[in-house]
């Protein structure tokens, strides 16, 4: 029980094959108050969610969930002050919230990028924004952003180049929190995913798919529950003295 009665928000979990929601499933397992959120979700969604928890877990668990546009620094705000309302307290956010588009620069119109940065970077800079104030006052948090081997590659797999530089402002969100608030004893890291079995892939022609995992050392793709693994090592007090920093579940696709 890693983080037994951890309050974690977790963004980016409305479908069941998400990063989002196996760390939320991972989490419950490990004893958290888990709270889903997702510009996707709504009641039925809820339900999902909390009925294959449970099925997984065989346990009662904590789960509920608000939806939230991370690009919107108002819901941010709302989602935060719900959390308060409900738990009297937040621990722990993971961001998993993002979207993906496959398209050449040149391609890309003014809005295709506004698009991009206002969900990817202003989305992540927004929820940890609102996460902070509460953290900041209890002097005590941990958040983790989900970037994207990406940031690292300069795109390549899946995503343009405006997906590449939203995801690679992430990481420096993610350092600049972790210097600015390391001194309060919060914690801010973040994992670069690449190839996880998730919605994101589904786009891949099957070709397209087997010349890249032909191309990752471990020769297959990842599991979302591989991901969240490493989720709950850096939310929990495993990672206690570990900040800023970026950890890849990438196969080995990207070793530098
Ligand atoms: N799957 C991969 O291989 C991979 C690789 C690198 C990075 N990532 C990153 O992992 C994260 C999770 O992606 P996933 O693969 O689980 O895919 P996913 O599409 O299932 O999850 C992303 C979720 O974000 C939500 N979302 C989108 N815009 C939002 C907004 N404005 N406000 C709130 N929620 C919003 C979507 O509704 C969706 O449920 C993303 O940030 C993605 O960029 C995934």
């Amino acid at each position: 029980m890693l983080l037994k009665d951890k309050v974690c928000v977790i963004a980016g979990a409305a479908s069941l094959r998400s990063i989002g929601y196996a760390t939320a499933e991972l989490f419950a397992e490990h004893g958290a108050k888990v709270v889903v959120v997702d510009l996707m979700m709504d009641e039925q969604v809820l339900a999902s969610i909390k009925s294959r928890i449970e099925a997984q877990t065989q346990k009662p668990v904590s789960v509920h969930g608000f939806r939230c546009d991370i690009s919107k620094s108002e819901d941010c705000e709302q989602l935060v002050k719900n959390v308060i309302d409900l738990h009297g307290t937040m621990d722990c956010l993971v961001n998993s919230a993002g979207i993906v588009r496959t398209q050449s620069m040149l391609d890309m119109t003014e809005k295709d990028i506004d698009v991009m940065i206002n969900v990817n970077l202003k989305g992540a800079f927004n929820l940890c924004q609102s996460a902070l104030r509460v953290f900041a006052k209890q002097k005590s948090g941990t958040i983790v952003n989900v970037s994207s081997a990406a940031a690292q590659r300069g795109g390549g797999l899946v995503g343009g180049a405006h997906y590449a530089a939203s995801k690679g402002g992430v990481l420096s969100l993610t350092k600049s929190i972790a210097r600015e608030f390391g001194h309060m004893g919060i914690r801010a890291n973040a994992i670069c995913p690449a190839m996880i079995e998730t919605a994101m892939l589904d786009g891949l022609p099957p070709e397209r798919l087997g010349a890249i995992i032909d191309a990752i050392p471990l020769k297959r793709t990842g599991t979302t529950k591989e991901a969240a693994g490493v989720c709950l090592f850096l939310a929990s007090d495993l990672s206690g003295f570990v900040t800023g920093a970026t950890i890849d579940v990438n196969g080995g696709s990207h070793i530098h």
